[in-house]
């Protein structure tokens, strides 16, 4: 022991952690703006000296990376073991810590009752963002049983007294709400054995008024696409601390000798300087360390899906005819979603039974393939690999295989059942069938791989809780399937946006944001998930004239201005599009390809919520050029609405202001907006003095482009 550091310091040019390593095991002592060297860890450690307090530990069990039951800890453990002996109240001691530049991996063990702690913490170069996980083995002969392992508890100072919570429902997803960090546990668990739609893994923490733009905050995400638990604890005491890690079910995760469970990684980020900042942080993480492809190295293609143009009713002419009609719109990529497999009608059948059908593709795809190919666009598709619906083949035949406990009714659920990705025989038909489709098509380059029901009875074969083996499952076999076809892109959907996380996002290349194209309710999911993930993942599409989910009618200007700012596609059937629809979406789609640069690479500033407008705007890395969106959903309360004030250019600099959507607008009387067009104006004066708005009609959408002269 004597011979380890006593801390151990991780900084780079955004943030500085410090652990304490003078306890039995780890702790993080200080975590935010960087501190310089001046300051030395030992300070910090006479700085939070605690005393005894009446009716209190002499010393307070501390809150390390992974709080025990052996520290005495009162608060929540960060493991929770048992087995035949003692191994419960484990406590251990750290035998080695191994520093190698930004990472630091420490070791631990309880050699009585034979277990290893490990925990990983990699503070990135780049960004401030810190990835976290921890790791329990089984030295011992005796079996041991893993009911929770955080990834990493995080101390947190008492300054950062807010907690920004992520809640939502299909169709609805991202939706955020403040709210005071109370006394006791915020506590969220999901077992829908997804990400979920409404307990998405991650939390924002900061000190009352922080803005998009000032003061401090804090960012937690778990990487895990099926159950976690996440807590945010002030304790008795005064301390205060998140938790992130996998929820397990009893008996889920049992470890034979030698044996060890991973928890997933937990990522935080940090900023000094508001809300929009530390997005920048999770955003620039997530490019450098996570995606395959950039901006640059491969702009993000124009998507049509098929999914709310035609649902069920596919047919090979009127498919070539969505396809003729699409591609001079500008689309580069045609995705043809749920139908074209046997006996999938509608959604009571065919699931599992992944071989094209020929009752409504004689020839195969091959005509439908070539024609879209012919027309310049890619081909993608639709699978659900880990669902089957009862009326399948694949059913009647391996009833088995589908995931079940002894005794207890299915739940019923879109008419389907969760296959058993836990049993190897199940993992090869899958990957066999998927492969023998892309091997019989080598045009498709694109997987939209969906997942539409919770798990909620995981039993596997043998009777055991299968949800974690389930997850790294399905990681494995996607992985498989990238190595099939080198170069192939994946969507990750899930009814929407039920399965986003990073967790899933280093084996696939997009995410589906929600089922719901309204642009009005798109504004704020978008935003919502704009605070972990950047727009080139977002998927975002031109819906329907009167959308599907809500019934709303919204113009194409609106519906287009939304999309825009993500992944860009669109979805519906382009024969009901008038010569004016089709004309503008040509214009957006031109846009968005012109700008797709800065949305996919740039810096995304997001303005305060004032409740009537979503505003944001994305600046390029050199702050030469800008796309700016000011977004009326609701009618301002005055007669004139306030201002817009750009934000995140260079004050130095100066720039032509370009309102570049919509082309036409309904205008009361002569605005701004003719004064102002292709006028130069500094960066100082857009930033600090802002833009009069002009008064529009609610729901209209304004994009300004802004480029250095
Ligand atoms: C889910 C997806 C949709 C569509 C349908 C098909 O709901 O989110 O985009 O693919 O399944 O059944």
């Amino acid at each position: 022991m004597s011979s380890l550091p006593t801390f151990i310091k991780l900084s780079n040019e955004k943030t500085t952690l410090i652990f304490d390593c003078q306890g039995r095991m780890p702790s993080l002592m200080y975590y935010g703006a960087v501190l310089n060297d001046a300051t030395t860890p030992a300070m910090l450690g006479i700085l939070s000296t605690r005393q005894e307090a009446k009716c209190a530990p002499v010393i307070e069990p501390p809150i390390s990376l992974v709080p025990t039951h052996g520290e005495g800890v009162t608060g929540s453990p960060g493991l929770q073991v048992h087995g035949s002996k003692d191994q419960w109240s484990a406590g251990f001691e750290l035998t080695a810590i191994e520093q190698d530049g930004l990472s630091v991996v420490f070791k631990a063990s309880d050699n009585n009752r034979e277990l290893t702690l490990i925990t990983k913490v990699t503070l990135d170069a780049d960004t401030s963002v810190v990835s976290y996980q921890s790791t329990v083995q089984n030295d011992g002969s005796d079996k041991v049983n893993v009911n929770f392992l955080n990834a990493a508890s995080i101390p947190l100072s008492s300054h950062v007294d807010t907690i920004r919570s992520f809640e939502g429902r299909w169709s609805s997803e991202f939706v955020t709400s403040d709210q005071e960090w109370n006394f006791g546990s915020y506590v969220r668990e999901n077992r829908r054995g997804k990400t979920s739609h409404d307990t998405f893994p991650g939390l924002i923490t900061f000190p009352k008024g922080t803005t998009e733009q000032q003061g401090e905050c804090y960012g937690f995400h778990l990487g895990a696409s099926a159950n976690h638990s996440i807590r945010a604890d002030l304790m008795a005491d005064g301390r205060r601390y998140v938790q992130f890690g996998e929820l397990l079910f009893p008996g889920e995760v049992s470890l034979a000798e030698g044996e060890s469970y991973t928890s997933p990684v937990l990522y935080s980020g940090y900023a000094s300087e508001g809300l929009s900042l530390l997005s920048q942080e999770f955003h620039n993480y997530i490019r450098a360390n996570i995606l395959t492809h950039s901006a640059e190295s491969k702009p993000r293609p124009v998507h049509y899906n098929t999914w709310e143009g035609i649902y069920f009713d596919h047919d090979v002419d009127t498919l070539k005819t969505l396809a003729d009609k699409v591609a001079p719109l500008g689309i580069e990529r045609f995705v043809l979603d749920d139908g074209w497999f046997k006996g999938r009608r509608h959604d009571h059948a065919g699931l599992g039974d992944w071989f094209v059908d020929e009752a409504i593709y004689p020839d195969g795809l091959d005509p439908l393939i070539d024609h879209v190919t012919g027309l310049g666009m890619e081909f993608g598709i639709w699978f659900e690999p880990e669902m089957v619906n009862p009326d399948s083949d694949l059913f009647r035949a391996h009833p088995e295989w589908a995931l079940q406990t002894n005794n207890n009714p299915h739940v019923p659920f879109r008419h389907q059942y969760v296959l058993d990705l836990t049993n190897p025989e199940v993992v090869e038909y899958l990957y066999k069938v998927i492969t023998d489709i892309l091997t019989a098509y080598p045009k498709i380059s694109y997987i939209k791989w969906d997942m539409n029901r919770d798990v909620n009875h995981p039993g596997n074969l043998d009777g055991q809780p299968a949800m974690h083996g389930q997850m790294q499952a399905l990681y494995e076999l996607i992985d498989r399937v990238k190595a099939a076809r080198p170069g192939i892109e994946i969507e990750s959907c899930c009814s929407g946006g039920g399965r986003v996380d990073l967790g899933i996002l280093p084996h696939t290349d997009r995410f589906w944001t929600s089922d719901s194209n309204d642009a009005l309710d798109r504004l704020y999911i978008q935003r919502g998930f704009s605070f972990f993930f950047p727009s080139e993942v977002m998927g975002a599409h031109v819906g329907p004239r009167d959308c599907h989910i809500t019934g709303r009618n919204l113009s194409i200007e609106l519906r287009s201005a939304v999309a825009m700012f993500g992944h860009m596609g669109i979805e519906m059937d382009p024969r009901e599009l008038t010569d004016h629809e089709q004309e503008t979406l040509k214009e957006a789609i031109a846009l968005y390809k012109a700008h797709r640069h800065i949305t996919h690479g740039g810096d995304l500033f997001r303005m305060d919520d004032d409740g009537l407008n979503v505003n944001f705007g994305y600046v390029s890395k050199d702050k030469s050029e800008a796309l700016f969106a000011y977004n009326s959903v609701k009618e301002t309360t005055r007669t004139t609405p306030n201002k817009f004030q750009f934000v995140g250019l260079d004050p130095n600099k100066s720039y032509t202001l370009s309102r570049v959507w919509p082309n036409t607008l309904k205008e009361y009387s002569p605005s701004i907006l003719q004064k102002t067009d292709g006028q130069v104006f500094t960066g100082e004066a857009l930033m600090r003095f802002g833009m009069q708005l002009p008064v529009l009609f609610p729901q209209t959408s304004l994009i300004y482009s802004v480029k250095a002269v």
